[in-house]
């Protein structure tokens, strides 16, 4: 029985940076903070807790960290050296990094470099009077993070029936940009809309083919494969789609978070067993279960 790992998976360039920064933080020893769960998985996130990094679920929790105070209404002007606090892969918006730099706090920046380019290039075109349309989730921090950077109009849109109902101005000129985990077929489809009520502008594809990859790779190996096994957290949108996508082209998908979930009853027959995960799995867990699957079967 061969057992094989799809070509794509696991953590993308901007999350493992992101991860790989906060155990370089921990080594020189500070009172660590992320904006944030580093990664959508619990199992890394407890493991950086059992190493002593806390994680800020908020803006109020930022403003209230020892040694600091609400800026507007008592500005810190000593700075608070002991305390660090890391930016995710997917940014934030100028707003926590002015709450940062008013309050003395020191800031490691993981934003990716490719969320940080479309950060720059909203506000560049923003800059120039054009209305920034964000193809993406309102509520996602990435976006939340881009909307920050417009200084003029900036419209979300995630849905076809936004597009539809969406109003610009006339003469408004459009600049299109896109979360960098959106559905591309979507995103075109968004596009396309738009055009066809009349609404043209720049379109910037800033969707990240990460993301592409891990899917399409995954649908490859499962079309081969008598038995796919997914590894991710239940609340990591894009392993749930990978699951999603294996179970279409494979009766025998089953998703676990960690190797405890696995109970595999393998029949002789099966010739290959494949795995993919989502990018905020990390390596050593996808390891145990290759590891288990070819020792145990
Ligand atoms: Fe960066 Fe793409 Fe990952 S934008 S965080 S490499 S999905």
């Amino acid at each position: 029985m061969e057992v094989r790992l799809a070509e794509h998976a696991g953590f993308c360039f901007g999350v493992k940076r992101a991860v790989d920064t906060v155990y370089e933080q921990i080594k020189i020893g500070k009172n660590i903070y992320t904006y944030g769960p580093i990664v959508h998985n619990e199992e890394v996130v407890k493991e950086l807790a059992d190493k002593g990094v806390k994680v800020l679920a908020s803006k109020e929790e930022l403003m209230s960290l020892p040694g600091g105070r609400d800026f507007r209404a008592d500005p810190c002007d000593a700075p608070c050296p002991e305390t660090k606090v890391i930016i995710r892969a997917h940014g934030v918006s100028e707003e926590i990094y002015r709450i940062l730099e008013e309050k003395g706090l020191e800031c490691v920046d993981a934003t990716c470099p490719f969320v940080r380019r479309i950060q720059k290039k909203a506000a560049e075109e923003s800059d120039k009077g054009k209305h920034i349309v964000i193809v993406g989730d309102p509520g996602h921090p990435e976006v939340e993070g881009i909307v920050g950077r417009c200084k003029g109009p900036v419209t979300v849109l995630e849905s076809l029936q936004e597009a539809e109902e969406a109003v610009f101005l006339d003469k408004e000129e459009l600049c299109i940009v896109a979360q960098t985990t959106f559905n591309y077929n979507k995103f075109h489809d968004i596009v396309e809309i738009l055009g066809k009520r009349g609404y043209n502008g720049n379109v910037v594809n800033t969707i990240c083919n990460a993301t592409e990859e891990r899917q399409r790779s995954a649908r490859a190996l499962a079309l081969e494969a008598d038995v796919m096994i997914v590894i991710g957290s239940r609340h990591s949108s894009n392993t749930t789609k990978l699951y999603e996508i294996c179970s279409e082209v494979c009766a025998h998908t089953y998703f676990i978070q960690t190797l405890d979930d696995l109970h595999l009853a393998l029949p002789k027959a099966v010739r290959l067993v494949g795995i993919t995960a989502g990018a905020s799995t990390p390596n050593k867990l996808i390891e145990e279960v290759q590891n288990y699957v070819r020792i145990n079967f």
